[in-house]
Protein backbone atom coordinates (compact mmCIF):
# COMPACT_ATOMS: atom_id res chain seq x y z
CA UNK A 1 0.00 0.00 0.00
CA UNK A 2 1.47 3.79 -1.03
CA UNK A 3 1.53 6.27 1.92
CA UNK A 4 0.53 9.10 -0.28
CA UNK A 5 -2.60 10.85 1.38
CA UNK A 6 -5.26 11.26 -1.46
CA UNK A 7 -8.24 13.59 -1.63
CA UNK A 8 -11.00 12.72 -4.36
CA UNK A 9 -13.78 15.53 -4.60
CA UNK A 10 -17.07 15.08 -6.02
CA UNK A 11 -16.76 11.07 -4.90
CA UNK A 12 -20.17 10.20 -4.70
CA UNK A 13 -21.28 10.20 -8.15
CA UNK A 14 -20.96 7.89 -11.19
CA UNK A 15 -16.92 8.02 -11.28
CA UNK A 16 -16.06 8.79 -7.79
CA UNK A 17 -17.81 6.31 -6.11
CA UNK A 18 -15.56 3.61 -8.38
CA UNK A 19 -12.22 5.33 -8.36
CA UNK A 20 -12.71 5.73 -4.93
CA UNK A 21 -12.90 1.95 -3.85
CA UNK A 22 -10.06 1.21 -6.43
CA UNK A 23 -7.77 4.15 -4.54
CA UNK A 24 -8.45 2.27 -1.25
CA UNK A 25 -6.86 -0.90 -3.03
CA UNK A 26 -3.83 1.09 -3.74
CA UNK A 27 -3.26 4.11 -1.14
CA UNK A 28 -2.99 3.53 2.73
CA UNK A 29 -5.73 6.68 2.89
CA UNK A 30 -8.14 8.08 0.31
CA UNK A 31 -10.52 10.70 1.75
CA UNK A 32 -13.47 10.53 -0.42
CA UNK A 33 -15.69 14.31 -0.16
CA UNK A 34 -18.77 15.45 -2.15
CA UNK A 35 -21.35 18.01 -1.44
CA UNK A 36 -24.18 14.65 -1.01
CA UNK A 37 -23.86 12.58 1.70
CA UNK A 38 -21.99 9.46 0.29
CA UNK A 39 -23.82 5.77 -0.07
CA UNK A 40 -22.99 2.90 2.78
CA UNK A 41 -19.50 1.46 0.28
CA UNK A 42 -17.68 4.80 -0.05
CA UNK A 43 -18.75 6.03 3.58
CA UNK A 44 -17.78 2.39 5.29
CA UNK A 45 -14.45 1.92 3.55
CA UNK A 46 -12.59 5.25 4.88
CA UNK A 47 -12.71 8.93 5.28
CA UNK A 48 -15.62 10.94 4.30
CA UNK A 49 -15.85 14.79 4.21
CA UNK A 50 -18.20 16.80 3.07
CA UNK A 51 -16.54 19.73 0.47
CA UNK A 52 -17.78 22.23 -1.82
CA UNK A 53 -15.34 23.16 -4.18
CA UNK A 54 -16.27 26.66 -4.53
CA UNK A 55 -15.58 27.12 -1.50
CA UNK A 56 -11.20 27.24 -1.32
CA UNK A 57 -11.04 27.51 2.52
CA UNK A 58 -12.44 24.31 2.95
CA UNK A 59 -10.45 23.07 0.55
CA UNK A 60 -7.22 24.00 1.74
CA UNK A 61 -8.12 23.53 5.93
CA UNK A 62 -8.64 19.46 4.62
CA UNK A 63 -6.13 19.30 2.32
CA UNK A 64 -3.56 20.77 5.23
CA UNK A 65 -5.21 18.89 8.02
CA UNK A 66 -4.25 15.52 6.38
CA UNK A 67 -1.21 16.53 4.48
CA UNK A 68 -2.97 15.64 1.48
CA UNK A 69 -0.54 14.77 -1.45
CA UNK A 70 -2.85 13.99 -4.67
CA UNK A 71 -6.36 15.29 -5.58
CA UNK A 72 -8.60 13.63 -7.91
CA UNK A 73 -10.76 16.88 -8.84
CA UNK A 74 -14.01 14.94 -10.04
CA UNK A 75 -16.42 17.63 -9.25
CA UNK A 76 -18.49 18.87 -11.73
CA UNK A 77 -21.36 19.70 -13.72
CA UNK A 78 -22.22 17.68 -17.12
CA UNK A 79 -22.93 18.66 -20.26
CA UNK A 80 -27.40 17.82 -20.16
CA UNK A 81 -27.42 19.73 -16.93
CA UNK A 82 -24.51 22.47 -18.06
CA UNK A 83 -27.14 23.20 -20.63
CA UNK A 84 -30.19 24.17 -18.49
CA UNK A 85 -27.97 26.18 -16.36
CA UNK A 86 -25.55 27.54 -17.77
CA UNK A 87 -24.27 29.90 -14.99
CA UNK A 88 -24.24 27.04 -12.43
CA UNK A 89 -21.92 25.00 -14.99
CA UNK A 90 -19.53 27.43 -15.52
CA UNK A 91 -19.00 28.32 -11.76
CA UNK A 92 -18.83 24.94 -10.34
CA UNK A 93 -16.76 23.88 -12.93
CA UNK A 94 -14.19 26.46 -13.87
CA UNK A 95 -14.10 28.08 -10.03
CA UNK A 96 -14.26 24.71 -8.38
CA UNK A 97 -11.01 23.82 -10.43
CA UNK A 98 -9.35 27.13 -10.01
CA UNK A 99 -9.56 26.66 -6.42
CA UNK A 100 -8.17 23.34 -6.54
CA UNK A 101 -5.12 24.68 -8.65
CA UNK A 102 -4.28 26.69 -6.34
CA UNK A 103 -4.74 25.07 -3.06
CA UNK A 104 -2.29 22.42 -4.68
CA UNK A 105 0.15 25.35 -5.62
CA UNK A 106 -0.15 27.25 -2.47
CA UNK A 107 -0.36 23.51 -0.36
CA UNK A 108 2.50 21.58 -1.98
CA UNK A 109 0.31 18.58 -3.55
CA UNK A 110 2.46 16.44 -5.68
CA UNK A 111 -0.24 15.37 -8.40
CA UNK A 112 -3.65 16.73 -9.82
CA UNK A 113 -6.11 14.56 -11.72
CA UNK A 114 -8.75 16.60 -14.41
CA UNK A 115 -11.56 14.40 -15.88
CA UNK A 116 -11.66 16.56 -19.51
CA UNK A 117 -14.35 15.10 -21.85
CA UNK A 118 -15.05 14.53 -25.73
CA UNK A 119 -17.27 17.71 -25.31
CA UNK A 120 -13.93 20.02 -25.59
CA UNK A 121 -14.78 18.62 -29.04
CA UNK A 122 -17.52 20.47 -31.08
CA UNK A 123 -19.38 20.56 -34.73
CA UNK A 124 -15.84 21.50 -36.66
CA UNK A 125 -13.78 18.78 -35.12
CA UNK A 126 -13.25 15.81 -37.79
CA UNK A 127 -15.49 13.02 -35.91
CA UNK A 128 -13.91 9.96 -37.09
CA UNK A 129 -10.91 9.23 -35.48
CA UNK A 130 -10.50 12.35 -33.91
CA UNK A 131 -7.42 13.31 -33.38
CA UNK A 132 -5.33 14.27 -29.89
CA UNK A 133 -4.12 17.40 -31.63
CA UNK A 134 -7.49 19.12 -33.91
CA UNK A 135 -9.79 21.85 -33.62
CA UNK A 136 -11.60 22.45 -30.75
CA UNK A 137 -14.73 24.38 -30.72
CA UNK A 138 -16.99 23.23 -28.38
CA UNK A 139 -21.07 24.53 -28.53
CA UNK A 140 -21.78 23.67 -24.98
CA UNK A 141 -21.10 25.42 -22.01
CA UNK A 142 -19.56 22.17 -20.12
CA UNK A 143 -17.42 21.49 -23.22
CA UNK A 144 -16.58 25.20 -23.51
CA UNK A 145 -15.51 25.33 -19.87
CA UNK A 146 -13.41 21.66 -19.50
CA UNK A 147 -11.79 23.09 -22.69
CA UNK A 148 -10.85 25.94 -20.75
CA UNK A 149 -9.84 23.62 -17.82
CA UNK A 150 -7.30 22.07 -20.47
CA UNK A 151 -5.82 25.20 -20.95
CA UNK A 152 -5.45 26.26 -17.17
CA UNK A 153 -3.93 22.22 -16.13
CA UNK A 154 -1.36 23.22 -19.28
CA UNK A 155 -0.94 26.69 -17.88
CA UNK A 156 -0.27 25.32 -13.95
CA UNK A 157 1.94 22.56 -15.19
CA UNK A 158 4.26 24.77 -17.92
CA UNK A 159 4.28 27.73 -15.07
CA UNK A 160 3.50 26.58 -11.55
CA UNK A 161 5.20 23.24 -11.94
CA UNK A 162 2.12 21.34 -11.03
CA UNK A 163 1.97 17.53 -11.93
CA UNK A 164 -1.07 17.43 -13.64
CA UNK A 165 -2.63 14.58 -15.36
CA UNK A 166 -5.67 14.48 -17.60
CA UNK A 167 -7.83 12.06 -19.76
CA UNK A 168 -10.73 13.10 -22.11
CA UNK A 169 -13.15 10.10 -20.91
CA UNK A 170 -15.62 9.11 -23.50
CA UNK A 171 -19.40 8.58 -22.41
CA UNK A 172 -19.01 6.09 -19.51
CA UNK A 173 -21.31 3.11 -18.91
CA UNK A 174 -21.89 1.35 -15.30
CA UNK A 175 -24.06 -0.52 -12.75
CA UNK A 176 -22.85 1.10 -9.55
CA UNK A 177 -24.22 4.75 -9.31
CA UNK A 178 -26.08 6.13 -12.16
CA UNK A 179 -24.80 8.57 -14.35
CA UNK A 180 -25.30 12.81 -13.76
CA UNK A 181 -26.81 14.77 -16.15
CA UNK A 182 -25.22 13.79 -19.31
CA UNK A 183 -25.57 13.34 -22.73
CA UNK A 184 -24.09 10.20 -22.84
CA UNK A 185 -26.79 9.12 -19.90
CA UNK A 186 -29.04 6.75 -22.18
CA UNK A 187 -26.44 4.26 -22.20
CA UNK A 188 -26.56 3.77 -18.99
CA UNK A 189 -30.66 3.91 -18.62
CA UNK A 190 -31.38 1.38 -21.01
CA UNK A 191 -29.62 -1.37 -19.35
CA UNK A 192 -31.78 -0.92 -15.87
CA UNK A 193 -34.83 -0.31 -17.97
CA UNK A 194 -34.10 -3.12 -20.50
CA UNK A 195 -33.38 -5.62 -16.47
CA UNK A 196 -36.29 -3.50 -14.74
CA UNK A 197 -39.13 -3.00 -17.10
CA UNK A 198 -37.90 -4.69 -20.57
CA UNK A 199 -38.32 -1.21 -22.71
CA UNK A 200 -37.22 2.28 -22.81
CA UNK A 201 -37.68 5.69 -24.99
CA UNK A 202 -34.39 6.88 -25.73
CA UNK A 203 -33.60 10.34 -26.06
CA UNK A 204 -31.21 10.42 -29.03
CA UNK A 205 -31.77 8.81 -32.42
CA UNK A 206 -31.23 4.95 -33.24
CA UNK A 207 -27.79 5.57 -35.43
CA UNK A 208 -26.28 8.47 -32.87
CA UNK A 209 -22.87 6.87 -32.96
CA UNK A 210 -20.71 7.92 -29.88
CA UNK A 211 -17.49 6.99 -27.97
CA UNK A 212 -18.27 5.53 -24.97
CA UNK A 213 -16.30 3.32 -22.27
CA UNK A 214 -17.09 0.89 -20.10
CA UNK A 215 -16.11 2.26 -16.32
CA UNK A 216 -13.28 -0.64 -15.70
CA UNK A 217 -11.42 0.75 -18.08
CA UNK A 218 -11.97 3.80 -17.52
CA UNK A 219 -10.54 3.21 -13.69
CA UNK A 220 -7.67 1.55 -15.29
CA UNK A 221 -6.97 4.25 -17.86
CA UNK A 222 -7.00 6.56 -15.05
CA UNK A 223 -4.78 4.85 -12.60
CA UNK A 224 -2.24 3.96 -15.45
CA UNK A 225 -1.68 7.83 -16.31
CA UNK A 226 -1.96 9.06 -12.86
CA UNK A 227 0.90 5.72 -12.17
CA UNK A 228 3.12 6.66 -15.51
CA UNK A 229 6.35 7.98 -14.76
CA UNK A 230 6.14 11.59 -15.09
CA UNK A 231 8.75 11.59 -18.21
CA UNK A 232 6.38 9.59 -19.90
CA UNK A 233 3.71 12.32 -20.21
CA UNK A 234 3.65 14.92 -23.14
CA UNK A 235 0.49 15.92 -22.82
CA UNK A 236 -0.94 18.07 -19.81
CA UNK A 237 -4.32 19.19 -21.13
CA UNK A 238 -6.07 15.80 -21.59
CA UNK A 239 -5.12 12.70 -23.34
CA UNK A 240 -7.67 11.25 -25.92
CA UNK A 241 -8.56 7.58 -24.77
CA UNK A 242 -11.05 5.23 -26.36
CA UNK A 243 -13.45 2.30 -25.33
CA UNK A 244 -16.09 1.49 -28.03
CA UNK A 245 -18.21 3.49 -30.33
CA UNK A 246 -21.82 2.83 -30.58
CA UNK A 247 -25.52 4.25 -31.16
CA UNK A 248 -27.86 2.90 -29.13
CA UNK A 249 -29.53 0.70 -31.90
CA UNK A 250 -25.74 -1.33 -31.21
CA UNK A 251 -26.53 -1.55 -27.67
CA UNK A 252 -30.56 -2.47 -27.65
CA UNK A 253 -29.68 -5.30 -30.30
CA UNK A 254 -26.52 -6.33 -27.84
CA UNK A 255 -29.00 -6.29 -25.00
CA UNK A 256 -31.33 -8.44 -26.96
CA UNK A 257 -29.38 -11.60 -27.41
CA UNK A 258 -29.86 -11.84 -23.41
CA UNK A 259 -33.43 -10.01 -22.95
CA UNK A 260 -35.24 -10.77 -26.55
CA UNK A 261 -38.35 -9.26 -25.40
CA UNK A 262 -36.95 -5.78 -24.66
CA UNK A 263 -38.40 -2.94 -26.94
CA UNK A 264 -36.86 0.43 -27.66
CA UNK A 265 -38.31 3.33 -28.63
CA UNK A 266 -36.96 6.91 -30.00
CA UNK A 267 -38.03 10.06 -28.59
CA UNK A 268 -35.02 12.67 -29.54
CA UNK A 269 -34.98 15.83 -27.27
CA UNK A 270 -32.35 18.46 -27.15
CA UNK A 271 -29.65 16.56 -25.74
CA UNK A 272 -29.69 15.14 -29.81
CA UNK A 273 -28.11 18.45 -30.84
CA UNK A 274 -25.25 17.43 -28.29
CA UNK A 275 -24.54 14.33 -29.34
CA UNK A 276 -24.57 15.33 -32.60
CA UNK A 277 -21.70 18.15 -32.04
CA UNK A 278 -18.91 15.42 -30.78
CA UNK A 279 -17.20 13.07 -32.35
CA UNK A 280 -18.45 9.56 -33.14
CA UNK A 281 -15.26 7.63 -32.70
CA UNK A 282 -11.41 8.75 -30.92
CA UNK A 283 -7.68 8.71 -32.16
CA UNK A 284 -5.86 7.27 -29.02
CA UNK A 285 -2.74 6.44 -30.29
CA UNK A 286 -0.74 9.08 -28.14
CA UNK A 287 -2.11 7.61 -24.84
CA UNK A 288 -1.06 3.98 -26.20
CA UNK A 289 2.11 5.03 -27.07
CA UNK A 290 3.21 7.30 -24.16
CA UNK A 291 1.84 5.36 -21.49
CA UNK A 292 0.37 1.82 -22.23
CA UNK A 293 -3.52 2.56 -22.94
CA UNK A 294 -5.65 -0.25 -24.74
CA UNK A 295 -9.17 -0.80 -23.44
CA UNK A 296 -10.40 -4.63 -22.09
CA UNK A 297 -14.04 -5.00 -22.83
CA UNK A 298 -15.88 -4.84 -26.09
CA UNK A 299 -19.61 -4.52 -26.37
CA UNK A 300 -20.90 -7.58 -25.97
CA UNK A 301 -18.51 -8.25 -22.79
CA UNK A 302 -19.58 -5.27 -21.52
CA UNK A 303 -23.38 -5.82 -22.00
CA UNK A 304 -22.99 -8.99 -20.30
CA UNK A 305 -21.62 -7.72 -17.00
CA UNK A 306 -23.89 -4.83 -16.87
CA UNK A 307 -26.88 -7.03 -16.85
CA UNK A 308 -25.40 -9.89 -14.13
CA UNK A 309 -25.05 -7.09 -12.38
CA UNK A 310 -27.78 -4.94 -12.77
CA UNK A 311 -29.92 -8.41 -12.20
CA UNK A 312 -27.53 -9.09 -9.42
CA UNK A 313 -28.44 -5.78 -7.29
CA UNK A 314 -32.33 -5.94 -8.28
P1 LIG B 1 -21.52 12.97 -11.46
O1 LIG B 1 -22.45 14.06 -11.84
O2 LIG B 1 -22.03 11.59 -11.35
O3 LIG B 1 -20.81 13.33 -10.09
C1 LIG B 1 -20.33 14.61 -9.81
C2 LIG B 1 -20.33 14.79 -8.31
O4 LIG B 1 -19.88 16.12 -8.03
C3 LIG B 1 -21.73 14.64 -7.68
O5 LIG B 1 -21.70 13.63 -6.69
C4 LIG B 1 -22.02 16.01 -7.10
O6 LIG B 1 -22.72 15.97 -5.85
C5 LIG B 1 -20.61 16.58 -6.93
N1 LIG B 1 -20.59 18.05 -6.90
C6 LIG B 1 -21.30 18.90 -7.69
N2 LIG B 1 -21.02 20.17 -7.35
C7 LIG B 1 -20.13 20.11 -6.33
C8 LIG B 1 -19.47 21.09 -5.55
N3 LIG B 1 -19.69 22.41 -5.72
N4 LIG B 1 -18.60 20.68 -4.61
C9 LIG B 1 -18.38 19.35 -4.40
N5 LIG B 1 -18.98 18.38 -5.10
C10 LIG B 1 -19.85 18.77 -6.04
O7 LIG B 1 -20.29 13.05 -12.47
P2 LIG B 1 -19.34 11.87 -12.96
O8 LIG B 1 -20.01 11.23 -14.11
O9 LIG B 1 -18.89 11.06 -11.82
O10 LIG B 1 -18.14 12.71 -13.56
C11 LIG B 1 -17.01 13.04 -12.78
C12 LIG B 1 -16.09 13.91 -13.62
O11 LIG B 1 -15.75 13.23 -14.83
C13 LIG B 1 -16.75 15.23 -14.05
O12 LIG B 1 -15.77 16.23 -13.99
C14 LIG B 1 -17.16 14.98 -15.47
O13 LIG B 1 -17.15 16.15 -16.23
C15 LIG B 1 -16.10 14.03 -15.95
N6 LIG B 1 -16.56 13.18 -17.05
C16 LIG B 1 -17.56 12.26 -16.85
C17 LIG B 1 -18.00 11.49 -17.92
C18 LIG B 1 -19.08 10.46 -17.74
O14 LIG B 1 -19.55 9.90 -18.75
N7 LIG B 1 -19.53 10.16 -16.54
C19 LIG B 1 -17.40 11.65 -19.18
C20 LIG B 1 -16.43 12.60 -19.35
C21 LIG B 1 -15.98 13.35 -18.26
N1 LIG C 1 -20.67 11.78 -20.46
C1 LIG C 1 -20.50 13.20 -20.46
C2 LIG C 1 -21.75 13.90 -20.82
O1 LIG C 1 -22.54 13.32 -21.52
C3 LIG C 1 -19.41 13.57 -21.43
O2 LIG C 1 -18.43 14.25 -20.74
O3 LIG C 1 -21.92 15.02 -20.41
Amino acid sequence: MMDDVVLVTGAGGQIGSELVLSLRKIYKNVIASDLKEPTGELKDGGEFIRLDVLYKNGLMDCVKRFNVKQIYHLAAILSATGEKNPEMAWRINMKGLRNILDVCVEAGVKKLFFPSTIAVFGPTTPKINTPQYTITEPNTIYGISKQAGERWCDWYFQKRGLDVRSLRYPGLISYKTKAGGGTTDYAVDIYFEAVEKKQYECFLKEDTTLPMMYMPDAIRATIMLMEAPAEKITVRSGYNVSGISIAPKDVAASIKKIIPDFIVTYNPDFRQTIADSWPQSIDDSVATREWGWKPEFDLEAMTKDMIDNIRAKN
